[in-house]
């Protein structure tokens, strides 16, 4: 039997293919095809460069192995295989005490992952899988956005029954569609944000809800916004251990989306109004449109109360109008950012387009320049203490 080794692998059915990865690999052991992202085992060097970034922890996955995954191997997968059986190996040998401690530690994760906020609940994640997958039935489906909107995004309900699927919000789920593709294979599974908070949209009953964008040639998008009332739907997860909310009241959360990068705040937002509606802790929102219309929950968001949530809405096409994103409204808002940050109470998470990070890291530096702190340390501290989140794509 070849010596196990350790092989550094991506989860299909949780990287969103944001392609941050790759991008950070200092080694290009890291490619994609149209369907995966995967690992050059000759390549990697244990680095763990790449694992902070993720924003899903789909990077953070090992198997101990005798012979490794081609990346062939890699990119045809719709899932992780599971690890092999390796207590005895071909010969009968039995394994010796370094691999199970190697196996112990590919059953953990490998990496130091992003944090999660000190106050957060403990989540529950992967209890349902493409084999074992949870079914839901859809107890609603509702435009979000205007009728007069290109933008054609959509809040459905699904309802587990009496089947457990507890949840934080922050935490995402899978939605399988059913059929295969061209090339006759399943289809992959799509993660999505939740919008309701942990004790269900409809108060203490086993169901949550979802903000879907129609994506013109998307196959689950399309499959979810087109489903009807009492439709079955297969669901995986949950998912996601660090972009949750804290518990703690007095927690101040600033939160940056575009789109429907909004429906974890809407999850949190809900949490607070209704568990802790006079709570010390401030909650500011950036939130950035296209147009008005275009905005998912514009109605609802403006009947939360100021008192509960500072509303910056940021629209870049509206006729006559100089373009806006949700970083200028940083900036507009730059005295009460700047006494936001200087709180170790406070928490910032951004959500949505992976253009926004950039700018949104660079207002964020501008105004600590200007109320003499310093963002990149800032920063740094803040993720090391899980009060800071990014989730683009
Ligand atoms: P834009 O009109 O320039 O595309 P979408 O509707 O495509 O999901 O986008 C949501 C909002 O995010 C739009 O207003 C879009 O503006 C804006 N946006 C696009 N790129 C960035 C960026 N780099 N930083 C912040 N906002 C952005």
């Amino acid at each position: 039997m070849n010596a196990p080794f350790k092989q550094h692998l991506i989860d299909p059915e949780i990287c969103i293919r944001c392609n941050t990865c790759e991008e950070t690999c200092p080694v290009d052991a890291i490619t994609h095809d149209n369907n995966n992202y995967v690992v050059d085992s000759t390549k990697c060097n244990f680095c763990m460069d790449c694992i902070q970034p993720c924003p899903t922890g789909s990077i953070d996955n090992w198997r101990i192995v005798t012979s490794g995954y081609s990346l062939d191997d890699q990119l045809s997968w719709n899932e992780l295989p599971k690890q092999e059986e390796l207590a005895a190996g071909n010969d009968g040998e039995a394994i010796d005490a370094e691999v199970l401690a190697l196996l112990e530690t590919a059953h953990t994760g490998a990496g130091g992952k992003s944090v999660a906020p000190a106050t957060a609940a403990k989540p529950a994640v992967n209890l349902y899988n493409r084999d074992k997958a949870a079914v839901a039935t859809v107890t609603g489906n509702y435009r979000l956005t205007h009728e007069e909107s290109d933008v054609d995004v959509h809040h459905i309900i699904l309802d587990f029954g009496d089947v457990a699927f507890p949840v934080l919000e922050g935490q995402s789920i899978g939605i399988v569609s059913p059929g295969v593709d061209a090339e006759g294979k399943p289809h992959r599974v799509r993660l999505y944000s939740i919008a309701s908070p942990r004790h269900g949209e409809k108060p203490n009953t086993s169901n949550l809800a979802l903000t879907v964008k129609r994506e013109p040639k998307g196959v689950c998008s399309n499959f979810v916004c087109d489903l009807k009332k009492g439709d079955k739907v297969e669901v995986t997860g949950p998912f996601g251990a660090t972009f949750l909310m804290p518990n703690d009241p007095a927690a101040n959360i600033i939160m940056i989306c575009t789109g429907t990068g909004s429906a974890p705040f809407r999850a949190f937002t809900e949490w607070r109004r209704r568990s802790m509606p006079n709570a010390a802790g401030r909650m500011l929102l950036f939130f950035g449109a296209r147009r008005p219309q275009d905005l998912p929950y514009f109605g609802p968001l403006q009947k939360v109360p100021d008192s509960l949530l500072g509303k910056h809405f940021a629209y870049s096409r509206v006729p006559g109008e100089k373009k806006v994103y949700v970083q200028d409204l940083m900036r507009r808002e730059e005295t009460t950012v700047a006494n936001l940050l200087r709180s170790p109470a406070t928490h910032i998470y951004v959500c949505g387009l992976k253009g926004m990070e950039q700018g949104v890291d660079a207002a964020l530096d501008d105004i600590c320049r200007s109320s003499e702190q310093r963002w990149h340390e800032l920063r740094d501290a803040m993720r090391s203490e899980g009060r800071y989140h990014v989730e683009t794509y």
